[in-house]
């Protein structure tokens, strides 16, 4: 696992004293001014770029010079070897814009000092941006960390290489912002962050770089270097349970299957909730494989497991109060070896209940049926979350620029679709009901795993997890279309995003008891 030695850091010193290779100050659109007490000579700066119409602080905009031509005697030089401006746009009345704005611009800045190769980065916090400083500090780091992330433990080392380089340590200056809530709000943002660029690492590695095997190491070192707990349920233990789900769909490897426990408790008295991440580490469709063109993309089918255990990370690293919270990661690879699931076999999930398999491509509903079900008896929580790269439906649906939301429960639903948009990972919720049910009507099993054709995909999947759920309040989040390739921004690379990590740390950072009212599936309430 590559390991994500960025550091964010408090600058405590004057700005114009920080010698490394960027200094960087936030501007918003239409406000030609810096932080009160910013160099004369930057001030300078600014006011020409405004007036050539270069630079207006719109969002994304940027404008790179050498401050060592600026010094006319007059104040202290600015020792830094460039500095940046970077635009915030103007600010939005919608908060949740707000804090994208910050992100956007923090990916900027990754981005023009990954162009200049700059090792050392200051930036000096906007003070007028209305938003909490905390809020500013935590939104700002996820951008500049998430904009740094790169990939490339598989690249032999190049000397003359022309790829972007990656920043060392990125410093906060607080500015005029109360210091010990940028502190705090920076610690947040950095370990969301690396939380979700260890996701993206984990989704990166190839099929043969990243097994269950890799799922339960991982479990166990995140488990000896915080309080979680971690436990592995191997094959034999998975057959004792009876998890059919996940046992059929691992028939056709070479590699066994396991399901990664990790518990995160406060109290035996708070309510506990439980998050399911598929982990496929592989899905070439198995016997009904799937077409060649592309398939290497399966290699992340393991995203909502990276998302859970990560998140699982980055709860245990922040702390969350009042609420316990379980991660399940059911793993396997999908392949059509000898002994291969086929169609037409008929398996039994967690629990007993029957299923006709008549698509071995339909495998994820399979081991996150067992998961489910085995996580709700087992721990009895009051809500569970589960984040699959379900169905190609999906995408055809919503594109990839919203993860797909599907409950039995409208609360929530609704704390979800807040929290998504907090951490601008947008969602959008799609109906449940008894006329898609019937599509997995099976006349020889209690149920089957596909319906006959390919109406509604994304919905009957739905529909089968359900099934497993029984009351206890559920939201599924098919990520199949955000995992990867998403809505490409300043801080989200192309490959793998890490979506759905800092969804779940929203969530569980405001965890309050759900209202007893119930559900009503076939409702799909827009906010
Ligand atoms: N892992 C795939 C879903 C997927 C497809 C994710 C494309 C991302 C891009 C899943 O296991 C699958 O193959 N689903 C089938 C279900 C069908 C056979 C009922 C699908 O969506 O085609
Ligand atoms: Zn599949
Ligand atoms: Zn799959």
């Amino acid at each position: 696992m590559q390991a994500h030695t960025e550091s964010v850091r408090m600058f405590g010193g004057d700005p114009r004293e920080f010698n490394g290779d960027l200094l960087v100050y936030p501007v918003e659109e239409d406000i030609p001014h810096l932080a009160a007490n910013a160099p004369r000579s930057l001030h300078r700066v600014l006011q020409q770029g405004w007036a050539a119409g270069d630079f207006k602080g719109k969002k994304e905009q940027a404008l790179l010079f050498y401050p060592g031509l600026l010094d006319r005697g007059d104040e202290p030089p600015v020792q830094a070897r460039r500095v940046l401006f970077v635009g915030l746009g103007k600010q939005d009345d919608n908060i949740d814009v707000r804090r994208e704005q910050l992100r956007l611009a923090g990916g900027v800045i990754a981005r023009q000092a990954g162009t200049v190769k700059a090792a050392e980065v200051l930036v000096v916090l906007p003070g007028d941006f209305l938003l909490a400083a905390v809020e500013i500090a935590q939104c700002l780091t996820e951008g500049l960390v998430l904009g740094n992330y790169r990939f490339d433990p598989y690249k032999t080392p190049r000397e003359d290489s022309d790829q972007p380089g990656r920043v060392a340590v990125f410093h906060l200056h607080h500015g005029t912002l109360a210091a010990t809530a940028v502190t705090e709000g920076m610690t947040r943002g950095r370990v969301l962050a690396e939380a979700v660029c260890t996701a993206r690492d984990m989704a990166n590695q190839p099929g043969n770089g990243w097994t269950p095997a890799e799922f339960a190491d991982y479990g166990k070192k995140i488990a000896r270097q915080s309080t979680l707990k971690c436990k592995v349920l191997d094959k034999s233990a998975l057959q004792k349970l009876g998890m059919g789900g996940i046992l059929a769909v691992n028939q056709g490897s070479a590699l066994p299957p396991c399901l990664v426990v990790l518990e995160y408790r406060t109290s035996r008295k708070h309510p506990t909730v439980l998050l399911v991440g598929k982990g496929l580490t592989f899905d070439s469709g198995g016997i009904c494989v799937k077409p060649p063109a592309g398939m290497e993309d399966m290699k992340y089918d393991m995203c909502g497991g990276a998302a859970v255990i990560t998140a699982m990370q980055a709860i245990a690293e922040t702390g969350v109060a009042g609420v316990n919270v379980v991660g399940l990661i059911p793993a396997t690879e999908n392949l059509a070896g000898p002994a291969a699931l086929k169609p037409g076999d008929i398996i039994r999930q967690y629990g007993g209940r029957s299923v006709e398999i008549i698509n071995t491509d339909a495998e994820g509903r399979l081991i996150l049926a067992d998961a489910l079900a085995y996580g709700i008896e087992t721990y009895k929580p009051e809500a569970v979350i589960d984040l699959a790269t379900l169905t190609g439906a999906v995408i055809i649906g919503l594109g990839h620029h919203r993860t797909g939301l599907l409950a039995n429960h409208d609360a929530l639903a609704e704390r979800l679709l807040a929290a998504g948009s907090e951490a601008g990972e947008p969602l959008w919720r799609l109906p449940l009901g008894p006329e898609y049910r019937k599509q997995l009507d099976s006349r020889v099993a209690d149920i089957k795993n596909a319906g006959s054709d390919r109406s509604a995909g994304t919905i009957t999947a739905a529909c089968y997890l359900q099934e497993f759920v029984g009351d206890t309040p559920w939201v599924h989040l098919d990520i199949a279309g955000t995992a990867w390739d998403c809505t490409e921004k300043s801080y989200i690379p192309k490959g793998p995003s890490g979506t759905g990590v800092r969804t779940l740390a929203a969530l569980l950072r405001h965890w309050q008891p759900l209202p007893a009212a119930g559900a009503s599936p076939g409702d799909a309430q827009q906010p």
